[in-house]
């Protein structure tokens, strides 16, 4: 298993251009499975998950064509089977995102159920419980969840809280039913509009996504498109945090200022000049520490989850105390732990981490079991006294195309060894 060496201490500098957003092509490549026909998706990351992704189709029977820019040619006429095994399924959660395509479509979906995760017990009963209400007969048999249908039927779904991945699955699944269905209290996540646009442009009829109610009138067919998948919010939050934290000025091309205020918003209050343009950002901190923040994640668009362990390293080395509570996850703190042994100040009461900036933290061997997690560590090694080694680096892998090289264009000190 890889590892990453971060020797901190210099402020970053640059430009770099951001991946495509691996929340909006995981959906969107099990959408691919509604078309009756070949859809092709650019601008997709290379990244772990992205691979998972398509060994779980593959094994479905599509066919797949990669080019050397990462287009993506997805063929779903040669499927053959429905099933989403648990060995893909536990290595990869959003694996679930193929059970309302393949219900819709073929009538037949047998999906692994996900189990436990590091960041809380994540289970998928609203994703059944609305299959179900749009007439999908649903049993779990030994940790399979087997759905089966006819045509499925529109009919009016009341999440009883957002959920992402539930508010897609849902939608895919209507976007083939007959009549409309309207999903109320949805995610409004920009990677659900970025979805809905996916298919839309296969022909379905969507309206409303980016609001909390969404109408999808089922239509009986979906074509095949050529889809750009959108830019990375998470990425390029997380690459404005190690400019902030580490006191340095960079700009990010092709990404997307208008769907992160909230971060933008934080980043401010920790003291960056941001100015913006249409598709890039550039944060400047003038060679200053950073102040802290006091963050409370919730759904879009206010905080995001996947941007707070980020800032707990920010906290770490800022001026003064800030707080980070977290309202999505119930066991998200792991990076805590690991931030603790370089010497950071954080106490966890609760749901809030309470953070007591220090000057300096001290490179040592940390890792962890999440992706963002993962992130926050390698950006507080950016800024720790010596050495910051980093294992268990296939989570980041999962999320962040070519971390070590985006980073050493910005002159860190970062390199990749195999341990
Ligand atoms: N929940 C339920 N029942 C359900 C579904 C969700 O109780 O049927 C709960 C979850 O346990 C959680 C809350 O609802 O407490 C919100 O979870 P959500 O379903 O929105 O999360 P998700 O769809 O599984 C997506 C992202 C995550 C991101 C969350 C929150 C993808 C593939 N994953 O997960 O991304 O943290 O939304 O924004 O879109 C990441 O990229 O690192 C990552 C974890």
């Amino acid at each position: 298993m890889d590892k990453l060496i971060i020797s901190g201490g210099a402020p970053l500098g640059g430009e770099i251009r951001i991946s495509g957003a691996k929340n909006a092509v995981l959906p969107i490549l099990a959408a691919a499975l509604l078309a009756d026909d070949t859809v092709t998706i650019a601008n997709v990351p290379h990244l772990h998950d992205v691979t998972t992704s398509m060994e779980l189709l593959g094994r479905m029977g599509v066919g797949l064509v990669v080019d050397e820019k990462m287009n993506i040619e997805v063929d779903p006429r040669t499927i053959s089977t429905f099933e989403a095994p648990y060995e893909l399924v536990k290595t990869m959660r959003a694996s679930i995102l193929v059970l309302g395509p393949l219900v819709a479509r073929y009538g037949a979906a047998d999906v692994s159920l996900p189990g436990g995760c590091a960041i809380g017990s994540r289970p998928v009963n609203l994703h059944v419980k609305g299959l179900q209400a749009l007439g999908a007969d649903i049993s779990v048999e030994q940790g399979y969840i087997k759905a089966r249908a006819k045509r499925l039927v529109g009919n009016r779904l009341v999440m009883d809280m957002v959920t992402v991945t539930g508010t897609e699955n849902l939608m895919m699944a209507a976007a083939l039913a007959s009549g409309e269905s309207i999903i109320e209290n949805a995610a409004r996540e920009p990677e659900v509009v970025d979805l809905a646009n996916f298919i839309n442009q296969m022909g379905g009829k969507i309206e409303g996504a980016g609001t909390d109610t969404i109408y999808v009138q089922g239509v009986e067919n979906l074509h095949g498109t050529e889809y750009r998948v959108m830019p990375d919010r998470i990425e390029s939050g997380t690459y404005l945090v190690a400019a902030a934290i580490s006191g340095g000025r960079i700009k990010l091309k092709n990404t997307r200022p208008d769907i992160m205020d909230a971060v933008l918003q934080s980043l401010r209050e920790a003291g960056a000049i941001i100015t913006l343009g249409d598709d890039w950002i550039e944060l400047d901190m003038e060679g200053r520490r950073p102040r802290s923040v006091d963050i409370r994640t919730a759904p879009y668009p206010a905080f995001p989850t996947d941007m707070q362990a980020q800032f707990t390293a920010l906290n770490a080395v800022a001026e003064g105390v800030g707080t980070i509570t977290e309202t999505v996850f119930e066991n998200r703190f792991m990076h805590v732990h690991e931030m603790q042994r370089m010497g950071a100040d954080v106490r966890v009461e609760g749901n809030t981490a309470i953070i007591r900036g220090v000057k300096r933290l001290t490179g040592a061997p940390v890792m962890a079991t999440d992706l963002r997690a993962s992130a926050s560590l390698v950006l507080a090694g950016l800024v720790a006294e010596g050495d910051t080694v980093v294992d268990r680096i296939y989570h980041i892998d999962r999320g962040y195309e070519c971390i070590e090289e985006k980073l050493a264009q910005l002159g860190a000190k970062i390199r990749r060894v195999p341990s």
